[in-house]
């Protein structure tokens, strides 16, 4: 389980500091599979293997290493974890604490969560951009678990920031990129959904499902950090054709739909905060 206590937060800040990040940051962005291009426009990044940091987890997306990038996007001071561990890979659904508890230390920023998502409604097609509004939990997990703090019952009422989501739908507008909005269902994976799982999660509200994020928003309200998500819709979820569920996305959807992100995170970075 990822450790959260203080001297491995401080310790995991210094060892940053030794190799040049430091905060406060405008904007912390998390990328998720598929998503790591936006990298390439930050000016003056620096780099940080996870291996490097304590408390950091070990792995990144399919097969890549995790990094640590900090730098300037539209002026702005960023800082990126490109690439995120999952409750699939370590049992624990803890597992991005760390990383987004040093964000309470480095200025509270912002943080924008990314993701590859199914589509559980055929209104929101495979490559498309989806803002998520809301999630659903009905993993029986919580990243709070044992939590043994007051701080612990987090009010879950607006967790998708507003003001965020208002300012990505208006950077979409500017870029002309069509972003949905929608709820979306974690489930724990490895194994993809049932048929019979999508549709009790249509029923119950989602338009999305997917294996992440959802532990990361909840440890991020923790952490007093305003939140936002976006979906790239990779496939449809179960049941939708007569295509079995696939891991590993196909460069065919993520290049398009990941170089419409990162168009929309620049302007979304170069906005103010709407009102
Ligand atoms: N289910 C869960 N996670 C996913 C899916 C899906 O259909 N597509 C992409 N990530």
């Amino acid at each position: 389980m990822t450790d959260t206590s203080q001297p491995l937060l401080y310790q995991a800040r210094s060892v940053l500091e030794e190799w040049g990040v430091m905060g406060p940051f405008d904007h912390a962005l998390v990328l998720g599979t598929g998503l790591g291009n936006i990298i390439e426009d930050v000016e003056g990044a620096i780099q940080v293997p996870y291996a490097a940091i304590p408390g950091f987890p070990d792995n990144g997306p399919a097969g890549q290493p995790g990094q640590v990038v900090s730098g300037y996007m539209e002026g702005k001071r960023v800082l990126i974890y490109g690439g995120r561990a999952h409750y699939y890979e370590t049992g624990h659904a803890r597992t991005m604490a760390l990383p987004l508890a040093l964000l309470g230390i480095l200025g509270k920023p912002p943080v924008l969560l990314t993701n590859a998502a199914g589509s559980v409604k055929s209104t929101i097609r495979v490559g498309s951009l989806c803002v998520i509004t809301d999630h659903i939990n009905f993993s029986g997990l919580n990243p709070l678990i044992g939590d043994r703090e007051e701080g612990r019952f987090v009010d879950m009422s607006d967790a998708y920031d507003n003001r965020l989501r208002r300012r990505l739908k208006l950077a979409a507008i500017a870029a002309g990129i069509t972003l949905n909005e929608g709820v979306y269902m974690w489930f724990s994976g490895p194994s993809f959904e049932t048929p019979a799982e999508i549709r009790m999660a249509r029923t119950l509200g989602a338009e999305l499902v997917g294996m992440s994020t959802v532990p990361e928003v909840i440890l991020a309200r923790r952490f007093g950090l305003r939140v936002s998500a976006i979906s790239v819709v990779t496939s449809y979820a179960s049941g939708f054709e007569d295509v079995p569920q696939q891991h590993g996305v196909t460069k065919d959807i993520t290049i398009p739909a990941a170089a419409g992100l990162r168009r929309i995170i620049r302007g979304f970075i170069a906005r103010p905060d709407e009102i």
